[in-house]
């Protein structure tokens, strides 16, 4: 299908209306210096409207400015913790552009301790990439840095430190960035960023289990449950969520009560066919963008039916415009179907052979639980991932441990090739999520020359050596 210009931009302010109305708690302190790109491209503005017959506009520089600083936030009413944020907010400004805008993001560091930016699922050159010893040095206190890369991928994408991730992330760093595709595709009504954070405090005893610690809270766009601001909705729309698991540890299983959701993107990258499902799985790290059509009036909770974490915060109502004052239906745990990387298709089966394949065991240390590896070795002391430029890649993977493990590979999309040893033409992501005993091969080619992490998002395992990295020679 084909729509006018004049019609996608109409849609396109739909969904920034949608948005600024998604996040009230946060417009007066970001609302402006956010919306306003995105209306001015969205032709809210006069002149925009009146060029809206154009064809879409080249290529932009975004600039924008992020201060890393601390802030005393509220999770819930009289519940303060001492927070680490961009800009004072929690979740962080969103970034939102489009692709083949170059994007530079000024980073002013006012920690008492270094920091840097990783632009996660984005194809950023490997200087721009935040990891400290790799990709370029940390920002120290007091000091700034100036990302520049150009949007690519289009999709759901975030960022977040990649420097003491425990700490900092498990404090609050994390924000979205949001790649819009640059001829707009939907046929949307509204869409909602929703970014699920976990709170770990410092110092707290690694768990080196499978469930995240008890202690920990979550939030969603900022406030735990029942304070997370409502996703407003209105009867017969079409609704898509940005859900992103911006989390340290815990796998996260959405549901919305009384709606069954429609799986579009897995880690920002389109399907070929939607899925439909009641729950959506997501490693720490992963992201998917789900619809559902508001059909049944009313006020529904989306959240994670993991054992007690919408409990612990992770929720939020999603509730029709005049049922303000109904009370909350819950989503049942009776008979949920789960969607899995198996029944999404998108791209092609490869065709031709790899040029190169790694096997990646990975295993937990059977003399200490905090102790990760991949093939029997941990980070730093293990064997790279060397490849060539232009090189087709397969790498399969093999999860021999009880955990999750949300696999993140940085610098690159890669197709899921094969489940098990069933060949697929399976979903593009950057940070698909390996349960227990699961094997999936995926394929990348080698077009983004560098030093690139691969990783385990699940920041223990990270931290306990759950990590590779992929080389160009
Ligand atoms: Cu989301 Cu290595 O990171
Ligand atoms: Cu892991």
């Amino acid at each position: 299908m084909t729509i006018s210009r004049r019609e996608a931009l109409a849609r396109s302010i739909a969904v920034v209306v949608g948005l600024g109305q998604s996040r009230p708690g946060f417009l007066s302190v970001s609302g402006i210096g956010l919306a306003a790109p995105a209306l001015r491209r969205a032709g809210l503005d006069t002149e925009a409207v009146a060029a809206s017959t154009e064809p879409p506009s080249a290529p932009q520089i975004r600039e924008f400015a992020l201060t890393v600083g601390r802030v005393r936030w509220e999770l819930a009413p009289g519940e303060v913790v001492e927070a680490y944020a961009y800009n004072g907010q929690v979740p962080g400004r969103e970034l939102r552009v489009q692709e083949g805008d170059t994007v530079r993001v000024r980073v002013t560091n006012t920690l008492a301790e270094p920091t840097t930016v990783h632009w996660h699922g984005v194809s950023v050159p490997q200087h721009m990439d935040g990891v400290p010893g790799l990709s370029h040095e940390p920002i120290p206190t007091g000091g700034t840095f100036t990302y520049e890369f150009v949007a690519t991928p289009a999709g759901t994408r975030w960022y977040h430190p990649h420097i003491n991730e425990l700490a900092q992330t498990g404090g609050g760093l994390a924000a979205p960035l949001i790649i819009e595709p640059r001829e707009p595709t939907s046929t949307l009504s509204r869409e909602y960023v929703v970014m699920a954070q976990q709170w770990t405090k410092p110092g707290r005893p690694m768990t080196g289990g499978h469930e995240a610690d008890e202690t920990d809270r979550f939030t969603v766009n900022g406030k735990a449950y029942p304070y997370s601001p409502p996703l407003v909705v209105r009867q017969g729309e079409r609704v898509r969520l940005r859900l992103i698991n911006a989390g340290t540890t815990a796998t996260q299983v959405f549901a919305l009560a009384g709606h069954p959701l429609t799986v579009t993107h897995t880690d920002g990258n389109p399907l070929r066919v939607p899925v439909s499902a009641d729950a959506v799985p997501l490693g720490v790290g992963e992201r998917a963008d789900v619809e559902f059509l508001a059909s049944t009036p009313g006020r529904w909770q989306l959240g994670s039916v993991a054992s007690g974490h919408a409990e612990r915060g992770l929720a939020v109502d999603v509730v029709y415009e005049g049922h303000e004052a109904d009370s909350v239906q819950k989503p049942t745990l009776a008979d949920l179907q789960l969607v899995g990387y198996s029944a999404m298709t998108s791209g092609q089966l490869p065709t031709a052979k790899p040029d190169r394949e790694f096997e990646l065991v990975l295993s937990q240390s059977r003399t200490d639980p905090a102790v990760w590896t991949i093939n029997g070795a941990t980070y730093p002391v293990i064997e790279p991932l060397v490849v060539r430029p232009g090189e087709r890649i397969r790498v399969r993977l093999i999860n021999m441990s009880m955990d999750d493990h949300p696999m993140h590979l940085h610098g690159h999309t890669y197709q899921i090739v094969a489940v098990g040893d069933r060949p697929v033409a399976g979903p593009f992501m950057d940070n698909l999520t390996l349960r227990h005993m699961d094997s999936y091969d995926i394929e990348f080619v080698a077009a983004n020359a560098g030093r690139w992490l691969f990783h385990c998002h699940n920041l223990e395992h990270m931290m306990g050596g759950l990590m590779t990295e992929v080389q160009y020679r």
